[in-house]
């Protein structure tokens, strides 16, 4: 298909998305308080298969409003108030978590073992993976150099292979997958991401990205170029449409 085609179809989705009613009046939703406050700011949150969503907010912002259990504080650090919790929809409860690295503008996905894997951030979480598999006791696990790249406002994708793909990022014109397949595997470069950076605005942050049912990526961008974007040959990337924050 050519990018003009696909242009066309990604646009007749978006007008059918447009038209479609936001919320059916037939199912009479309605909107309630289900607790006061969860201790954190939700500035990222993901529901997990088991009814249970996470939730995570940067950590060097000051201490939130909700503690450690058990008297733990962050290793190396007098911040012992919580800067994730875990939301149980089914007993309307918070559990408050411990990240251990900064998580603002981060990025992740879900792996098909139901799994969150969540990269890169700021300062001390650049090139961080951080791993929540959601238990009645878990917590979140970090692999301190897991990102070969340091990434904020990345992009990632899960790949029909079980990986995901983890694209761009401030300053990083470049993809990597999670996990590697092997120590050696490196960071392709991504000129389009170059080519679309205008100087001191940053406007290809957190591009988006689909994954088609034949196995292509999109992202969204300029339509100028399609360019590989996996390292197994049956990935790619096709650049279609601009997005600016
Ligand atoms: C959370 O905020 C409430 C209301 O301001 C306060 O009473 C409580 O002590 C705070 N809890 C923590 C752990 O900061
Ligand atoms: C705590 O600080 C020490 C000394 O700087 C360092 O060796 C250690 O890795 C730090 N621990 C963590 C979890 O960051
Ligand atoms: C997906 O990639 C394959 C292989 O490059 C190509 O033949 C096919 O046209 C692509 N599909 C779309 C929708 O771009």
């Amino acid at each position: 298909m050519t990018s003009t085609l696909l242009y066309h179809h990604l646009l007749l989705s978006v007008i059918l998305l447009l038209h479609a009613p936001l919320c059916p009046a037939a199912a009479g939703g309605s909107w309630s308080v289900l607790l006061p406050s969860i201790g954190i700011s939700a500035m990222h949150m993901q529901l997990l298969p088991n009814d249970r969503v996470v939730m995570y907010d940067r950590t060097d912002f000051g201490i939130s409003n909700i503690s450690l259990p058990n008297g733990k504080c962050r290793p190396n650090s007098t911040d012992c108030s919580a800067h994730s919790v875990e939301y149980d929809v089914g007993s309307n409860t918070i559990r408050p978590l411990m990240v251990l690295t900064n998580v603002w503008c981060s990025s992740g996905t879900l792996m098909p073992d139901g799994s969150l894997v969540q990269t890169g951030g700021w300062a001390d979480g650049y090139r961080r993976v951080r791993i929540y598999k959601s238990c009645a006791t878990c917590d979140w696990q970090e692999i301190s150099n897991g990102l070969n790249q340091q990434r904020w406002y990345a992009t990632n994708h899960l790949l029909p292979d079980g990986r995901q793909i983890i694209i761009g990022g401030r300053q990083a014109f470049n993809y990597e997958f999670y996990p590697k397949m092997s120590a050696t595997e490196n960071s392709p470069s991504f000129p389009f991401l170059v080519q679309t950076n205008d100087p001191n605005v940053e406007n290809n942050l957190y591009p988006f990205v689909f994954l088609y049912p034949d196995g292509n990526l999109t992202k969204l961008s300029r339509p100028t170029r399609q360019c590989p974007a996996g390292n197994q040959g049956t990935t790619r990337a096709l650049a279609l449409r601009y997005y600016s924050l």
